[in-house]
């Protein structure tokens, strides 16, 4: 997370006290800060405090012109990795979910590509109100995260949920989030012009499966799901409805995708099944092979007959069984996640799950590639394999969307 940039807004709360603790804690983990304060904010934590902390000017004024000569309100937001806003108080989180822009922190909201992470702290009777769980579910919809408000003893004599979580629990949202694909595309409705893939319909499979072995244990794989999701993301930015089957992962639902969470590869089947028909099938999950053939009721115990025996049986390949269906998405893209030999094996998987395109991409554990945020992938089709550089997930994403879109069209789709 070094080198990662927040924005912090403080909102008016008496919980504005722990977010000097925040800023310091951030900056400890090499992230920049830029700090927010809102007039509410300013009767609890002084500018002086925030800027001594932060090491940067603390922004309060939505028409600074000093601040407007050099860097504009729209350019505050959109020069951070990550905007937190915490204490969030009632009032900025039905300002956010009305979209109004009546002062800086407000402004920043609106006009910002990049994803928000609020740390609630209110009144448990304002928290509870219907009003702000309106607007919080509102908020959510719009790809707001939340972290906390936990339950607790409240600076009003009160006990109930409306205490911001405490700043290492905020520092280990940030960084969840930042693990996640934190920009925005804008939604394509109202961007300039429509993407190469609008009016197509997009269905994309993400992450690991879990396949339980018995109520507490199961088998997984170290897919994080950054690839999948960053093209569910990518497609969406094109202008395609997408549809994200996501196995279980950390990263945070992509903005403008429908994500539908699943456990285990036959839920994951299903709910492919469920979303089809569509034109393109990209199969980026890392769907278990196998699954205990009678998973237990009860926790398996140790005892004197030694290692249970995990009787295993194939799960349903996914791909191929899309890819085989009788409303076979005109184009289906499958992974080939390798060890060694990889376009070999690749080669071999685009005949065998009767594909159009396979991305092939060594994960050795000295590549890196699973959990981390580059990847370097081939893309074998029939007529050959083409090698893109070592590249952010992000990356391998648009590209891989505008190459399928170049299809889509070649094809006369
Ligand atoms: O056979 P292998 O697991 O290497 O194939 C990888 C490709 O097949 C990936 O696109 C993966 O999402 C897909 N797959 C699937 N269902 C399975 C196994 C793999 O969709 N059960």
């Amino acid at each position: 997370m070094k080198g990662k940039r927040i924005l912090l807004i403080v909102g008016g709360g008496i919980a504005a006290y722990k977010s000097l603790d925040l800023v310091r804690r951030l900056r400890e983990r090499g992230m920049s800060v830029c700090a927010v304060l809102t007039d509410g904010g300013s009767q609890f934590v002084t500018p002086l405090a925030l800027a001594s902390l932060s090491g940067q000017e603390v922004h309060q004024e939505l028409f600074s012109l000093t601040a407007e000569a050099r860097m504009g309100h729209i350019e505050l937001s959109r020069d951070a990795d990550l905007i937190v806003i915490a204490p969030a108080t009632a009032d900025l989180l039905a300002k956010a979910a009305q979209g109004l822009a009546n002062d800086l922190a407000s402004t920043l909201l609106l006009a910002t590509d990049t994803r928000v992470l609020a740390a609630p702290s209110m009144n448990l009777r304002m928290w509870l109100h219907p009003a702000t769980q309106r607007n919080v579910a509102t908020l959510r919809g719009d790809g707001m995260l939340f972290v906390g408000p936990n339950d607790g003893d409240m600076a009003c004599g009160e006990f109930g949920p409306g205490r911001m979580a405490e700043p290492l629990e905020i520092v280990a949202a940030v960084e969840a989030a930042l693990a996640g694909n934190t920009a925005i595309p804008l939604p394509m409705a109202q961007s300039a012009a429509p993407g190469p893939l609008a009016g197509l319909r997009v269905v994309v499979t993400s992450g690991p499966t879990h396949e339980p072995i018995d109520p507490v244990r199961y088998i997984a794989n170290r897919s994080s799901g950054k690839q999948g999701h960053a093209i569910a993301q990518a497609a969406a930015a094109a202008g395609a409805s997408v549809v994200l089957v996501s196995g279980p992962v950390t990263v945070p639902d992509p903005a403008g995708v429908e994500t539908v969470h699943v456990e285990t590869a036959r839920d994951m089947l299903e709910a492919v099944e469920g979303a089809l028909p569509a034109d393109i099938f990209i199969a980026a999950a890392a769907v278990a092979d196998w699954r205990v053939g009678a998973a237990l009721a009860e926790k398996l115990k140790k005892g004197a007959s030694g290692p249970p025996t995990l009787g295993l049986v194939e799960n349903p390949d996914i791909l191929a069984t899309v890819a085989q269906a009788a409303r076979r998405p005109p184009l289906v893209v499958g992974f080939a996640a390798e060890t060694e030999k990889v376009i070999e094996h690749a080669q071999a998987k685009l005949a065998r799950k009767n594909c159009d395109l396979i991305v092939a991409n060594d994960v050795s554990p000295a590549s890196g590639v699973m959990g981390g945020d580059a990847n370097t992938v081939h893309l074998v089709t029939k007529d050959g394999v083409e090698t893109w550089p070592k590249l952010p997930k992000q990356e391998v994403a648009q590209r891989l969307i505008a190459r399928l879109a170049a299809l889509i069209k070649e094809s006369g789709a």
